[in-house]
């Protein structure tokens, strides 16, 4: 029988596999050794990933690609992706060089105010609370002067704090409602200080306040954090070209124009769809964010809380015909940064920024966004032409082959008999089959 361990994280990374190769994986003679096969042989960069997060066994890699020929307000990048699925990184560098011969990607930054609450109770008169909020503010602000400092030499710190009354959700429940800016840090370690600051002023100050009553001065503080729906940092990316450059595959360029254009409208009203739909822009966006060093499920949160801003989910991404010109745009609130954090650390989130020519948080934003719509653009094209079927087995043929542990002649072989033939699981399999008998 299997009993709780206690210290753990106190164990050397040699015991606790050890104590996880007895408890849990005796039947697998292979474990010790996959984990440990991939430990970087430089001891340093080991320990540099291992000392990112904790109870660390071993690194888990993922793919660390290019996808180049990004045309991006006239500027031309390629752009880094992190990812495991087959297809994404191809079908940004298809789209990408497919915009970037129509005038390329046009993107801009509408907002980068990041927003961050302390929720507390407090039970009393709410008049009084709002006369107590006004009068300590400047104090609260005061508190938190030595950790804005420095972020207010660089043109960013508080920008504003409001006393929000949310007693109609629930009994006596408060918000300080606070907005930062905080230029090329993403900023979650910057917010979070600077709201418990506020939180312990604000409960300390309330104590001796001479309006309240006993219980009034009792304000309890539930918790002080940021938030990841930032509807304030917002990045608009858009691409478009004359219907006529739309003419593919046999289809003219009016038709594919109706076609994509009716295939948003239905992301737009069906949310089944709209959350496929956002899924592959989350492809390209999430690869880019990854690659850089940034949080993405902070980004996968605020987007998707995005999608449904106006009541229901629905697509994030628009088109339309106007005039004979196709217009397809999206607009998506994204909290990066390229300071501070993961993206000054690890070597491969630096080299990303590097390759990205050490764009502001600002215009990784921009990156970010593009690769987003450009990603949707490939699949919204694939399926509404070819299928995605088509493309999307020909690159996963790898993966099956590797499961198969093909050899490097038959991968060869077989490579080169799928590409007149559908690729399928059974399919490959067969094909081995026959080549190996
Ligand atoms: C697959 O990872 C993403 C797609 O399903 C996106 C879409 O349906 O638009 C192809």
């Amino acid at each position: 029988m299997i009993t709780p361990i206690s210290g753990f994280s106190k164990l050397s990374k040699e015991e606790k596999i050890d104590w996880l190769s007895q408890t849990y994986l005796a039947h697998n003679t292979n474990a010790r050794k996959i984990l440990t096969q991939y430990w970087n042989p430089d001891s340093g960069l080991q320990q540099l990933h291992e000392e990112f997060t904790e109870n660390t066994l071993s690194n888990y890699y993922l793919p660390f690609g290019l996808a180049p020929n990004f045309l991006i307000n006239d500027r031309l990048y390629a752009v880094p992706m992190a990812i495991e699925e087959s297809s994404v990184i191809a079908a940004a560098s298809k789209a990408a060089k497919f915009w970037s011969d129509r005038g390329g990607f046009k993107a801009e930054v509408l907002g980068t105010e990041k927003i961050g609450q302390v929720h507390f109770m407090y039970s009393g008169d709410g008049k009084k609370l709002e006369h107590f909020f006004n009068s300590i503010k400047p104090t609260l602000l005061e508190a938190v002067a030595p950790l804005t400092k420095n972020m207010e030499k660089r043109g960013g710190g508080v920008m504003n704090m409001e006393l929000r009354d949310k007693t109609k959700l629930l009994d006596n429940y408060y918000q300080l409602h606070c907005t930062f800016e905080t230029k090329d840090s993403m900023g979650a370690n910057f917010i979070n200080s600077c709201l418990e600051r506020f939180a312990e002023t604000f409960r300390e100050a309330a104590k001796s306040h001479e309006a309240f009553n006993a219980t009034e001065k009792e304000i309890e503080i539930v918790m002080s954090i940021l938030s990841n729906y930032v509807p304030g940092c917002i990045v608009r990316a858009e691409v478009s070209c004359p219907v006529t450059a739309l003419a593919d595959q046999g289809m003219s360029g009016e038709d594919f124009a109706a076609k994509f254009v009716r295939a948003l409208k239905i992301a737009e009203a069906e949310p089944y769809r709209a959350v496929t739909h956002n899924k592959g822009i989350m492809n390209g966006i999430d690869a880019v964010v990854l690659a850089t060093g940034n949080d993405f499920r902070a980004v996968e949160a605020g987007i998707h809380a995005y999608a449904s801003k106006d009541g229901k989910y629905s697509s994030l991404t628009h088109a339309e015909v106007h005039d004979g010109q196709f217009r397809f745009w999206m607009e998506i609130p994204l909290a990066l940064g390229t300071v501070g954090g993961l993206t000054a650390l690890h070597p491969l989130s630096k080299i990303a920024l590097e390759i990205l020519q050490k764009p502001s948080a600002e215009e990784l934003m921009k990156i970010v966004a593009v690769a987003g719509l450009a990603q949707n653009f490939a699949a919204v094209k694939s399926l509404i032409t070819t299928g995605i079927q088509q493309g999307h087995m020909k690159m996963h043929l790898m993966n099956i082959l590797n499961q198969f542990q093909a050899t490097a002649q038959e991968k060869e072989i077989l490579i080169s008999h799928f590409k007149n033939h559908n690729v399928s699981h059974s399919a490959v399999e067969q094909q081995l089959e026959k080549l190996r008998s």
